[in-house]
């Protein structure tokens, strides 16, 4: 009988221990579990054993072989994470406790505006409301009491897609769905950006952002319509803003106004930004005509409205100081990054 189990186990553990690179474990492997090897050649010394005993001779000739094999898989993990350790260590480190000297990112303008007001209006007791870019004709004129060939839609000339359906010219759009989603009495606020076939300049783009509101409730008059205003822009501003009110013409509202609010980039004495006129249109507002009302399934009879239409790209470029209104979409991290909050 050649060499017993035990002095086999003795004699691999010490090769093992030798063994240090890929080739020399799998000439291990081999040496030992290979169809030659010396676990296998094992059990050729099974003739020499006793019946009764040879079943458990074979379990343990069985066991050895695994013993062997989950060793060497062991070792190769082993010198594995120590070759990863020692390429880490070799290449360059990064050290995180360094202070960045990247741009932490911050909000863009109008989302900080909008966000402001969303607030302001939110603890008024105002709904926040989502609604879509890409509209029909009817809900962006029709529902608002802008019949088709309406010279009020030449001031709103705006992308059509080839199904008929446009790119919402203001957020006034969403008004109708709002109506027939609550019903009166509402207060609601919906910011959205709108977009117009406009040539640019400093005040003008084709893409910009607004944030409608609606109020309607028994006696809503344009007392409520002012208060409401003029608290939001006095919250915004953190002072006391000083505005106009001029009547303005829009078909879905009965009267309407412009709200104006003085040029904070000038201090009212004009420049570029406001025409050289020192006031700024910020926010064409006033009481929902009954048609509007009609439409949306409200009852003409008991309840009425107001209406607003911030501009809250104007109201970001007042609030920040942004001469050109062009900056805002420009993706200019330059001019967009200081706005870090
Ligand atoms: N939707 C109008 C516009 O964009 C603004 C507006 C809204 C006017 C609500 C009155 C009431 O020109």
């Amino acid at each position: 009988m050649g060499i017993t189990m035990e002095e086999l186990r003795k004699q691999f553990y010490e090769h093992l221990q030798q063994a240090n690179a890929a080739e020399t474990f799998e000439e291990l492997r081999v040496r030992y579990l290979g169809k030659k090897g010396e676990v296998t050649g094992l059990l050729k010394n099974m003739g020499a054993i006793a019946p009764e005993q040879r079943k458990e001779y074979g379990a343990k000739v069985n066991a050895l072989k695994e013993e062997v094999e989950n060793s060497i898989k062991d070792r190769i993990a082993e010198a594995h994470a120590r070759e990863l350790e020692r390429r880490i260590a070799a290449t360059e480190r990064y050290d995180l406790s360094l202070p960045s000297t990247l741009s932490e990112g911050s909000y863009h303008p109008i989302t900080l505006v909008q966000r402001e007001v969303e607030q302001i209006f939110a603890s008024m007791g105002f709904t926040i409301e989502d609604y879509d870019e890409i509209v029909d004709d009817y809900h962006c004129f029709e529902a608002l009491n802008i019949p088709k060939h309406h010279p009020a839609r030449d001031m709103q000339d705006t992308y059509y897609l080839s199904n008929g359906q446009l790119l919402k010219t203001h957020t006034s759009a969403a008004q109708n769905a709002i109506m027939r989603k609550y019903g009166a009495p509402l207060r609601a606020i919906f910011p959205g950006r709108c977009f117009r076939n406009e040539s640019t300049d400093a005040c003008h783009e084709n893409t910009f952002f607004q944030m409608e509101g609606i109020m309607i409730d028994e006696n809503i008059s344009i007392s409520n319509l002012i208060y409401f205003m003029k608290t939001m822009l006095s919250e915004v501003f953190q002072r006391d803003v000083k505005v106009r009110l001029r009547p303005g013409f829009f078909p879905f509202v009965e009267p309407g106004f412009e709200l104006d609010i003085s040029c904070a980039i000038c201090g009212g004495k004009g420049c570029p930004s406001c025409k050289n006129s020192g006031w700024l249109e910020l926010c064409p507002c006033g009481m929902i005509h009954p048609n509007v009302l009609k439409a949306g399934g409200i009852d003409t009879e008991k309840y009425t409205g107001f209406a607003f239409g911030l501009g809250l790209t104007r109201l970001a470029m007042m609030k920040y100081g942004i001469k050109d209104i062009r900056d805002l979409n420009s993706g200019n991290l330059k001019s967009l990054d200081q706005f870090v909050k």
